[in-house]
Order: structure tokens, then C-alpha cells, then sequence
């Protein structure tokens, strides 16, 4: 064995690459639940890869058969069904997965200096997922696929001047049709998962030149033993591949849970309309898009006119990319950051959540008030970022992690 691997080692940097992302990969000791949430999103990443190559075996991306093609999937194919639902629930799952991740990551600065572009790399995957997500929700032509993408791909139109122009070069039609349904297919299953995995492994290469951050925020290069290796730092590989499996086991408890049983989940995974074919002469009472989307989606209504709508939908995204420049605190994590911080942080969580529930329901004047205060504190925790982290006092952070 060690023969071959010396031969592979002449000609391909196998161990080398085994060293430096695993075994001799040092994270900090003090990880905690938060740090799950990578290595299952990497999880939820090879399920969506695995379980939509099988899927596309049995689906045929046209007008007149994609409907029918999915029922074929669930009543016919062998095992058709699981790969669906495995499928449709993964996209919810990696959402919450990376949902939960990027919150860590304002818990703990871990965008901070010298981590900015493993933060960059991080809202390249996001919105690319988005877009991931979005193409397949057309892909089953069902009611809720068609209008919804009515509703998203006719934003673009708020644009002034070549708004008309763009919307039908997205659909390469003058209304969505089998022809936009085909170059969503192909975007779906060959260009964006070749997006999402360059840039995951962009950002995993990005995170391993500086190393991880942690709960404390400290920098364990700072103490190191005589051979060079941090004092609170273990390696990867064995001590978080073997603790990352707890993670794993857990997740696919609770995941496997909602797959065999709740994979509709009231509506919220897979819609209700949605189990109608695609019908351009009826629109539904109610056009929602699926929850991932819905902060976004009451930013866009809480503004009163079209194209500001989509400006401030789009700046709702853009302004996360430059959080890194926006933090001006001299610490971290939250744990030494100042009371500022942490109130603007609840508050941007909470209106987060308010904007994704009123992105849910048909809008009243009262839930468009609500809506217009919480994208308000959503805008003012990034704008006011830079002197609240700068104004307030923090506690001193301990030289070492803490445990
Ligand atoms: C497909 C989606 C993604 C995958 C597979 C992924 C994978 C990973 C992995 C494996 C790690 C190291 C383990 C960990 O710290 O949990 C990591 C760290 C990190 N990720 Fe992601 N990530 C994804 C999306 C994102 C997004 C959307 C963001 C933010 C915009 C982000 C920001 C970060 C940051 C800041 C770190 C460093 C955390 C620290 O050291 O404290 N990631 N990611």
C-alpha cells in the first residue's frame, strides 16, 4: 500500500492534499453546534447531486410531459418517489442548513479579517443557490412552478429601458413556455451544480489558508508547541470527522423524519397548487414563492413602487456581500462584542423571520406596515453597522479559547 501511494505521490499530491485539509488540518478545539452546519451543507450537496442525476433519468423536460413524467416518477419509477421527495425536501433542508451557517458566521465574525473572501465565496454559493433553486421549481410544471416564475422572471421587466428585451431573452419566448422550461432544465442539471461546485471548493480552499475561526474569535495560530502546531488546535481528521458524524446522524433522524412523512410539510415544502399542471389561462388565487425566497419576496411588496421593489430586493442580497467592510469592531465574536451588536443582531433575526412569514401571506395594509418596519431594521442593522461596532465597548477576549 504505502509502495502504491509513494508511486500516486510521485505523479499526484495525494497525501499531500490528505495533510492539509485533514490530517494535519488544525481547527480550533472549541467548535460547538453552530460548526455542523458546513459539513452538512456538504451533505445536503452530494444528496441534491446523487438523487437529481437519478431523477433526470426518468424526467423529460418538455411542456407536454414534464407534469406527467413527475407523477411517473412517484407512482412507477422503483424507488421513484423516495428520490423525489429525498430531492424536493434536500432543497428546504440545504436552506435551513446554510441559513443556520451564515448566522454562525454573524455570531461569530467569522467574516471578519482575514476571513472575507471565504465570506465572499460563501454569498456566491448563496445566490447561485438560489438561482439553483428557483430553475427547479419550474422543472415539474405544475401551477405554482409556472406562476411563480411569471411572477419573478416579470420583475426583471421593472428595469427601465431593456426590462421588456430582458424578460424574454430569460425566457426565449414571449410568455414561459416548453422553451424556457428547456434552458432551465439545462442550467439546473449541467451549469449551476458545475457553479456550486467550484465555488464550494473555492471556499473550503479559501477557509483552509487562513484556518477556521471559532466561538471565541481568537487566533489560534498565535500559541503554537515546538513543532508548529497550535496549543488549541486538533486536527481534523480524526477528532471533527468523527464528531461531524454526530452531526450527520442526527440531521438524517430529523431529515429522513420529514422525508417519509411530512415531505409536503403543510404546504410550505411542496405547495399546494403545485400538484396541478402548469394552466397559463389560470392564475392561482395566491402566488407565494417557496419559503427560502419569502424575506426577499416582502421586501419586494413592502415597497410601493415596482422598480424600487426590485432595487431594494436586490440590495437586501448585495448588502450581506459586503458585511466584512461594514463590522469596525475590534473583536469577533459575540461573546465579547458590546450590547449594541447584540440587540442589532436579535433584530435583524427577528425581522428576518417576521419578512419571511408576511412573504407567505396575501398582503392586508397592516401586514404591508409590518413589512415596510422590519425591511426598515433589516437595512439599518447593515447601514448603522459600522458605528454601533465601533461606538460600543467590548470585553476584553482571553488569549487562548476558553473551553
Ligand atoms: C453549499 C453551500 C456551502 C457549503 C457546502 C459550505 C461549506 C463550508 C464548510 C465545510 C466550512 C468549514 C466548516 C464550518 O466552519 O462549518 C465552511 C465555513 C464557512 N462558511 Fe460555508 N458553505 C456553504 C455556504 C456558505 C454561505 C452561503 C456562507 C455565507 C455567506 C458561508 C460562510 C462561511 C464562513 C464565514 C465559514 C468560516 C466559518 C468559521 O471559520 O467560523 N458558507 N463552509
Amino acid at each position: 500500500m504505502s509502495k502504491f501511494m509513494d508511486w500516486v505521490d510521485a505523479r499526484f499530491p495525494a497525501t499531500k492534499m490528505w495533510e492539509d485539509h485533514l490530517s494535519k488540518y488544525y481547527a480550533p478545539k472549541n467548535f460547538n453546534f453552530f460548526y455542523f452546519f458546513g459539513s452538512l451543507a456538504l451533505l445536503v450537496l452530494v444528496n441534491q447531486i446523487v438523487t437529481g442525476v437519478w431523477l433526470t433519468m426518468s424526467y423529460t423536460p418538455s411542456a407536454e410531459e414534464a407534469f406527467a413524467s413527475v407523477e411517473y416518477i412517484m407512482r412507477d419509477v422503483e424507488y421513484g418517489s423516495i428520490l423525489r421527495l429525498l430531492h424536493s425536501t434536500g432543497a428546504s433542508a440545504f436552506f435551513i442548513v446554510v441559513y443556520l451557517h451564515m448566522f454562525r458566521g454573524l455570531l461569530y465574525g467569522s467574516y471578519q479579517k482575514p476571513r472575507e473572501l471565504v465570506w465572499v465565496f460563501g454569498m456566491l454559493i448563496y445566490l447561485a443557490l438560489m438561482a439553483e433553486a428557483f430553475m427547479g421549481y419550474l422543472l415539474p410544471w405544475g401551477q405554482m412552478s409556472y406562476w411563480g416564475a411569471q411572477v419573478i422572471i416579470s420583475l426583471f421587466g421593472a428595469i427601465p429601458v431593456i426590462g421588456n428585451d430582458l424578460t424574454q431573452w430569460i425566457r426565449g419566448d414571449y410568455l414561459i413556455s416548453g422553451i424556457t422550461l428547456n434552458r432551465f432544465f439545462a442550467l439546473h442539471v449541467v451549469a449551476l451544480p458545475i457553479v456550486i461546485l467550484g465555488l464550494v471548493v473555492l471556499h473550503i480552499l479559501a477557509l483552509h489558508e487562513v484556518g477556521s475561526n471559532n466561538p471565541d474569535g481568537v487566533d489560534i495560530k498565535k500559541h503554537k508547541d515546538e513543532n508548529g502546531i497550535p496549543l488549541d488546535g486538533i486536527a481534523f481528521h480524526p477528532y471533527y470527522t468523527v464528531k461531524d458524524i454526530v452531526g450527520v446522524v442526527v440531521f438524517l433522524f430529523i431529515f429522513c423524519f420529514i422525508v417519509f412523512f411530512f415531505p409536503e410539510m403543510g404546504g410550505y415544502f411542496l405547495e399546494k397548487p403545485n400538484f396541478e399542471p402548469a394552466n397559463p389561462f389560470k392564475t392561482p388565487e395566491h402566488i407565494a414563492p417557496v419559503w427560502y425566497f419569502t424575506p426577499y419576496y416582502a421586501i419586494l411588496r413592502a415597497v410601493p413602487d415596482k422598480l424600487l421593489g426590485v432595487i431594494a430586493m436586490g440590495a437586501a442580497i448585495a448588502v450581506l456581500f459586503v458585511l466584512p467592510w461594514l463590522d469596525r469592531s475590534p473583536v469577533k465574536s459575540m461573546r465579547y462584542k458590546g450590547w449594541m451588536s447584540k440587540i442589532w443582531l436579535v433584530v435583524f433575526c427577528i425581522s428576518f423571520v417576521i419578512l419571511g412569514i408576511l412573504g407567505v401571506l396575501a398582503p392586508t395594509p397592516g401586514r404591508t406596515l409590518l413589512s415596510q418596519v422590519c425591511t426598515f431594521l433589516y437595512f439599518a442593522y447593515f447601514i448603522l453597522m459600522p458605528f454601533y461596532t465601533r461606538l460600543e465597548k467590548t470585553k476584553p477576549v482571553p488569549e487562548r479559547v476558553t473551553g
